[in-house]
């Protein structure tokens, strides 16, 4: 199925602000190494662009979750698709999302990983759509941009698997 996608967020604004979000995070984790977690899929473009950017050295790992299905709206519920592969006891730990909506996927995400130990565990994310949050035990640390209540797609952000691809943010018309 094809859909029109109106440009919301262009690629150069999200370059700009991806090389923002990585100056901070390096200033705030100098002279530490930062385990990057992208939660994949959406996550991986988002990760990419912002492990290249920072300054201090890094290690990657991968994390599968899934709250939602073919759909748009969250199930409340979350499985592990995929693990990590390494363990995280002891390290600097930035869980990095493509989008938060409703909350619930990283208010269940975050306790399952502090059970692990980490030496320091923050949250960076691409976008937030804080008006749609349904939890309030989430707190982001790192936040690209606040938009508002639209479905997106592109920049690793999918709907139904497709648009992924896409440079830019966009909006798609449902
Ligand atoms: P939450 O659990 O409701 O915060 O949802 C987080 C996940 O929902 C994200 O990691 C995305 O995979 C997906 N999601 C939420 N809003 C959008 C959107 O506007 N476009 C594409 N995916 C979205
Ligand atoms: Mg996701």
């Amino acid at each position: 199925m094809i859909h029109k996608i109106t440009e919301y967020i262009s690629e150069e604004a999200l370059d700009k602000r991806i090389r923002e979000v990585a100056a901070q995070i390096s200033k705030d984790y100098a002279k530490k190494e930062i385990r990057l977690i992208c939660i994949l899929k959406g996550s991986v473009f988002y990760t990419c662009e912002l492990a290249k950017r920072i300054t201090v050295p890094i290690t990657l790992d991968f994390m599968s979750v899934s709250s939602y299905g073919s759909g748009t709206e969250s199930s409340g519920t979350i499985t592990i698709n995929k693990d990590l592969d390494e363990s995280i006891e002891g390290r600097d730990v930035i869980i990095v999302e493509d989008i938060i909506d409703s909350g619930n996927t990283l208010s269940k995400l975050i306790p399952m990983l502090q059970v692990r130990k980490p030496a320091s565990l923050k949250v960076t994310t691409l976008l937030d759509k804080p008006e749609r949050r349904e939890v309030d035990d989430v707190n982001v640390d790192y936040v690209g941009f606040e938009i508002e209540d639209k479905f997106v797609v592109g920049y690793g952000l999918d709907y139904d698997q497709s648009y992924r691809d896409l440079p830019y943010i966009g909006i798609v018309e449902l």
